[in-house]
């Protein structure tokens, strides 16, 4: 089997059995803040576009690049799809002229023929992706692949169970807004980010030691930000507080605690796997001088796209929508249909700025109210200060997912008063009948968690009270707060409060005697 990597979270995986293209991402994603890392947009995609077939993890743009997908990967090839609540992939990539469809079920196998097989686990909560993300697995001639990307399943056995995999690729960085946009001293925006970067590695070799795959390609970040106004979210120092660290610094980080087995997977990569190695032929001479060099290439990189920058940002302006009306049309009716999400967010103010940065307009989306008006000074949980082009344009265009455009790009500033707040992100990326249908059902029908573990002289419940991740493998407990490194949320264990978000408690207690665990 042969992987060849495409950029980003992308790859494409040929057998003699047919070929699958995974993720291809060459266009600026999110108001043309991020770009792949490093630049891919020179790949020979004439080739690797003629599959057989096609694999969109999920909907986010820097994996499904709407003009790439329609100029240069081969309408022949068919879709594997996995197994989501919404048709939105589906119907998006009917509409770029993919006509051939398999629809998978998660976790069932699905053979394609001459030995080929796949697998796709679809992880539907509204927190994963745009509602959906999912991770494939692919095995032929006996040799398995589990390309998880962004994912985050809460535990691995569903591909395990199917035998020893060869290369696991997954994520590493950071593909947030968070610390960077926040309103906090500098201080303390570098000790979060801090604690985010060494949070991300944690969580990843966790997932690593779950599978013990032979080999492990970090992929899937970082993005790289070549408008000046964002050019300072690049991690060009391997800067500790920085999010967004690069595979060369994962791998150091990764190889220094003992480990020998990663890949660094860059555009033009190949790597042939067979049952008991790895040859891996590189795009350049020297991976390490690539990295040493990291700056000139951003530099040149950025030179290249000003013109794209340029022009989309003159595309944004849509001077004549009348922002506060038609905020009101479409997100009141919203407020009024939800039941756990409004109840959740609190107010949520959005100061509109205009292009030199002056204060236009002050509007309140009034959660428990239902309502979207203008501000008179109410207390509120999040201030968003934003530029109104972007507002405009998310409303000209019909945006029902604000994650998926404006909170990504990291072209706002947020403050927060309280807790961080779940419902206010998830409500802004389901602004759509069928998205918000889906999260409030969600809500309503998780199961109650009852299986405790004892961990570090605590009884805690086994499921984390945020998405349910296996707190035997992702919990560290300090003192008496716990954190799961899925997402970081912490849990003050003596009262059961999560210190991260206001509406999540956690069930433990003490024990006398330390064990691993206690069914
Ligand atoms: S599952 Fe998200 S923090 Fe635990």
């Amino acid at each position: 089997m042969r992987l060849t990597g495409t950029g980003h979270a992308g790859m494409r995986i040929d057998t003699a059995a047919g070929s699958i293209l995974c993720d291809p991402w060459v266009n600026a994603a999110f108001f043309a803040s991020w770009f792949p890392f490093p630049d891919n947009s020179g790949l020979d995609w004439e080739r690797l576009g003629d599959v057989d077939f096609l694999y969109v993890s999920h909907l986010h743009r820097d994996h499904f690049d709407a003009a790439h997908l329609r100029r240069w990967v081969s309408k022949q090839a068919t879709v594997l799809l996995p197994d989501y609540p919404t048709c939105e992939l589906e119907d998006e990539l009917r509409e770029l002229g993919f006509t051939h469809f398999l629809h998978t079920r998660s976790n069932e196998p699905v053979a394609l023929g001459d030995g080929l097989t796949i697998m796709i686990q679809a992880l539907t909560s509204p927190t994963d992706g745009p509602v959906g993300d999912s991770a494939l697995w692919v095995e032929h001639d006996g040799i398995r692949v589990l390309n998880q990307n962004d994912a985050r399943p809460t535990d691995l056995a569903e591909f395990a169970r199917l035998g020893h995999v060869h290369a696991h690729l997954l994520q590493f960085s950071g593909a947030i807004w968070y610390p960077m946009v926040y309103e906090l001293p500098p201080a303390t925006k570098a000790a979060h980010g801090r604690q985010k970067r060494a949070r991300q590695i944690d969580r990843t070799i966790r997932y690593i030691d779950d599978l013990k795959a032979s080999w492990v390609f970090p992929i899937a970040g970082p993005a790289c930000f070549l408008d000046d106004e964002l050019w300072a979210f690049n991690d060009l120092g391997d800067d500790p507080a920085n999010i967004f660290l690069d595979q060369r610094a994962f791998v150091d980080h990764y190889h220094g605690r003992g480990r020998a087995n990663a890949v660094i997977l860059l555009p033009g990569s190949v790597a042939e796997l067979a049952d008991h190695g790895c040859d891996v032929t590189q795009p350049v001479d020297d991976v390490g001088a690539f990295f040493d060099h990291k700056e000139e290439h951003l530099r040149a990189y950025r030179e290249r796209q000003r013109p794209a920058i340029a022009a989309a940002k003159a595309s944004w302006r849509h001077p004549e929508v009348d922002v506060l009306g038609e905020l009101a049309k479409r997100v009141e009716p919203l407020l009024g249909a939800s039941t756990h999400l409004a109840d959740r967010m609190g107010p949520v103010l959005l100061v509109l700025e205009d292009d030199r940065g002056e204060p236009v307009e002050h509007i309140l989306v009034d959660a428990p109210a239902e309502q979207v008006r203008p501000h008179e000074g109410e207390e509120v949980r999040y201030r968003f200060t934003l530029r109104r082009a972007l507002v405009e344009h998310l409303l000209h265009s019909g945006e029902v997912d604000w994650v998926n455009s404006l909170f990504l790009s990291c072209r706002f500033s947020a403050r927060r008063y309280g807790p961080y707040n779940e419902a206010v992100f998830t409500f802004f990326k389901c602004l759509s009948e069928e998205r918000l249908r889906h999260a409030e059902a969600w809500y309503a029908d998780r199961a109650p968690v009852t299986e405790d573990i004892t961990l570090d002289g605590w009884v805690v419940q086994r499921r984390c009270p945020h998405l349910s991740a296996d707190l035997d493998r992702f919990a560290v407990i300090d003192g008496d707060v716990l954190t799961c490194q899925m997402h970081g949320w912490q849990f003050d264990l003596a009262t059961g409060r999560c210190l991260t978000s206001g509406d999540h408690e956690i069930r433990a207690h003490r024990v006398e005697t330390v064990g691993r665990r206690v069914g």
